[in-house]
C-alpha cells in the first residue's frame, strides 16, 4: 500500500447504521470555479469507501452535495435557488419513505455558515472548503439527526486526509484533469472574498503533486491544469526540503510519462517569475495559453482595487512571456463599475484590451460582497452604467476572440481528443489554446495528439479534419 492509499483520519471510518451497505448516490454539483470542481470529485471520493457512489441524476441521489461560489451576488441567489429545488426532490423522496440530505459546502457555505440553516430549513450540512477530509463523519452525525454546521480553518493538511482519486472514477471523469497545487490567497484585492472563504494562501509539496499526477498518468490521463486560486505564487516544499517554484513544479511534471500537456491557472500579474516564463519558451508540454487576470486599465482604478501593479508593470510581464513563447495566448478578467471608475478610468481598459490583444476574456459587474472593504465604498456605480460598460467591453472582447479563431482557420494544428463529440463517430479535442474542435474520429483515438485541419469555425467550437498523426503522437506512445 503506498502513502496515498492509506485511509486518513474520517476515512474507512464509517459508524454503524451508516451507508456501509454500498446502495447510498451521492450528487455533487458544483458552482464557480474549477477548485470547487476540484474539491467536488474530492469529497466524491471521500465518500465512495462509505458506500456512496457517485449520480449525474439529482433525483436519484440519497445525499446532496450543493459545492457553492461566493464571488458574486449572483452566485449566492443561485445557491438559494438550487436548494429549492433540490427541495422538492428531498421531499418527494419522503413521501416514498426515503431520506434524502442536503449539504452546502463551498465558498458561500464558508460565508455564511449558521445563516444557510436558518434561510434554508431543507439543509441538513453546511461544511467550509477546508474541512472535506471530515465530510464522512459529519454525515454519519447527520444521519444520526443533527443539523451541523462546520465551517472552521483547521491546521491539519487537508490534502493529506481526504481520500485519493479512485482509478475508475479518474477514468470516467477522462483524460484531461486538474490537481490543485496551491489554496488560499494573501492578495486581498479590496473587492474580493477569497482571502475570506478560503483562507491564507498554502501550497502543496511537490512530491504530494507528483504522486497525485503519477496517478492520474496511469489512469490514462493525459492533460494536467495545475489549479489555485493564486497559482503562480505556488511555495510548496521541494526534494531538498525548500521551497520551489511553479515553474520548477512544471519542470519535474513535464517528465511524468504520460502526461503530454500541462497548464495551469489562475495566476496573478505581480507573481509571473522569470522561470515561469523561461518554462513557456522551453517545455514542449507545457501550453502556449495564460490566463492572466488584470481587472482594469486605469492605474487610479487598479491602486482603489489593492492590486499591487500598474497598467505598465502588467504589459511588461506581457511583453516578457510573449519575448519567451511568441504565439501565446492571453487571456484576462475585468471588473467594470467598481466604485469611483469614471467613463476614463473605462477607456483605460478598452485601450489596454486594445493594446494586448486577448484570445478571450471574462468580464463581469463589479458586485459589492459584504465584508470586503469595496463593499464600503461610497461612490458606487449605478447599475445601468456598469451594464453599458460591460456591453461595450464585451464587444470588443468578442471581436478579438473572433478575430484569435480566424487566425487557425485553414491551419493544422495539434489537438488533444478528450471525450466522444455530439454526432456519431465525432469526437472533441483541444488545440494548445485551449479551442475546442469538433473532429469525426474512431473513439479510440481519445487520448490521443493528432493534427486537425481546421476547416470551419462555429459559435462556439472549431471543426476540423484529421490530418497526418502529430510527431508527438508516436513519442507519447499513444
Ligand atoms: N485569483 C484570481 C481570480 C479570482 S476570482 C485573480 O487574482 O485574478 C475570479 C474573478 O472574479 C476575478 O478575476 C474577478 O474578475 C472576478 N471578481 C472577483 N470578485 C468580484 C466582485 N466582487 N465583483 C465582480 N467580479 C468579481
Ligand atoms: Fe481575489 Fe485578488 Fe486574491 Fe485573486 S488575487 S483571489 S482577485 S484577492
Ligand atoms: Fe467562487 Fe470560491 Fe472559486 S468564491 S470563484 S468558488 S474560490
Amino acid at each position: 500500500m503506498d502513502e496515498r492509499d492509506k485511509p486518513g483520519p474520517d476515512k474507512l471510518d464509517w459508524p454503524p447504521g451508516s451507508n456501509a451497505s454500498g446502495m447510498s448516490k451521492v450528487h455533487v454539483k458544483s458552482f464557480g470555479c474549477q477548485m470547487n470542481v476540484y474539491d467536488s470529485n474530492r469529497m466524491a471520493d471521500t465518500l465512495a469507501p462509505g458506500g456512496y457512489s457517485e449520480t449525474a441524476d439529482v433525483a436519484d441521489a440519497d445525499l446532496v452535495i450543493l459545492n457553492t461560489c461566493n464571488i458574486r451576488e449572483k452566485a449566492v441567489d443561485k445557491l438559494y435557488s438550487e436548494i429549492g429545488r433540490v427541495r422538492e426532490f428531498k421531499e418527494a423522496a419522503e413521501r416514498d419513505g426515503r431520506r434524502v440530505l442536503i449539504a452546502v459546502a463551498g465558498c458561500v457555505a464558508q460565508a455564511e455558515g449558521n445563516e444557510i440553516l436558518r434561510r434554508a430549513g431543507a439543509v441538513d450540512l453546511v461544511v467550509g472548503s477546508q474541512n472535506y477530509h471530515r465530510l464522512a463523519n459529519l454525515i454519519a452525525r447527520v444521519q444520526a439527526g443533527e443539523r451541523i454546521v462546520d465551517t472552521e480553518f483547521p491546521a491539519d493538511d487537508k490534502f493529506d486526509a481526504l481520500a485519493a482519486p479512485r482509478r475508475e472514477a479518474i477514468a470516467r471523469r477522462g483524460i484531461s484533469a486538474f490537481v490543485t497545487v496551491q489554496e488560499g490567497c494573501d492578495k486581498f484585492c479590496t473587492f474580493c472574498v477569497v482571502p475570506y472563504t478560503r483562507g491564507a494562501e498554502v501550497s502543496r509539496p511537490v512530491d504530494k503533486i507528483v504522486a497525485e499526477v503519477e496517478r492520474l498518468a496511469d489512469a490514462n490521463v493525459r492533460e494536467v491544469t495545475l489549479i489555485g486560486q493564486n497559482v503562480n505564487a505556488y511555495h510548496g516544499q521541494g526534494a531538498d526540503g525548500r521551497p520551489t517554484t511553479l515553474g520548477k513544479l512544471l519542470r519535474r511534471l513535464s517528465a511524468v510519462p504520460g502526461i503530454v500537456r500541462l497548464r495551469y491557472m489562475t495566476s496573478h500579474p505581480r507573481d509571473m517569475e522569470d522561470d515561469l516564463i523561461a518554462a513557456h519558451g522551453d517545455l514542449p508540454a507545457l501550453m502556449p495559453y495564460v490566463h492572466l487576470p488584470v481587472q482594469s486599465g486605469s492605474d487610479r482604478i487598479l491602486a482603489a482595487m489593492n492590486r499591487r501593479h500598474t497598467r505598465q508593470d502588467y504589459l511588461e510581464v506581457i511583453a516578457r512571456l510573449r519575448a519567451s513563447r511568441a504565439d501565446l495566448a492571453l487571456t484576462s478578467d475585468f471588473i467594470v463599475g467598481f466604485p469611483g471608475e469614471t467613463e476614463d478610468d473605462f477607456s483605460a481598459t478598452l485601450s489596454l484590451v486594445e493594446e494586448v490583444g486577448y484570445a478571450t476574456a471574462y468580464s463581469f459587474m463589479y458586485s459589492p460582497r459584504p465584508g470586503t472593504p469595496a463593499a464600503a465604498l461610497e461612490n458606487q456605480v449605478p447599475p445601468g452604467e456598469q451594464a453599458e460598460r460591460l456591453q461595450r467591453l464585451q464587444a470588443v472582447i468578442t471581436r478579438q476572440w473572433r478575430a484569435f479563431n480566424a487566425q487557425v482557420l485553414g491551419h493544422t494544428v495539434e489537438v488533444l481528443l478528450e471525450k466522444p463529440g455530439k454526432l456519431p463517430g465525432q469526437l472533441v479535442g483541444r488545440t494548445p489554446y485551449l479551442q475546442a474542435v469538433q473532429v469525426m474520429a474512431p473513439r479510440a483515438m481519445i487520448g490521443s495528439l493528432v493534427n486537425v485541419a481546421i476547416t470551419d469555425i462555429g459559435t462556439n467550437t472549431l471543426f476540423g479534419a484529421l490530418s497526418e498523426p502529430a510527431p508527438a503522437l508516436a513519442a507519447a506512445g499513444a
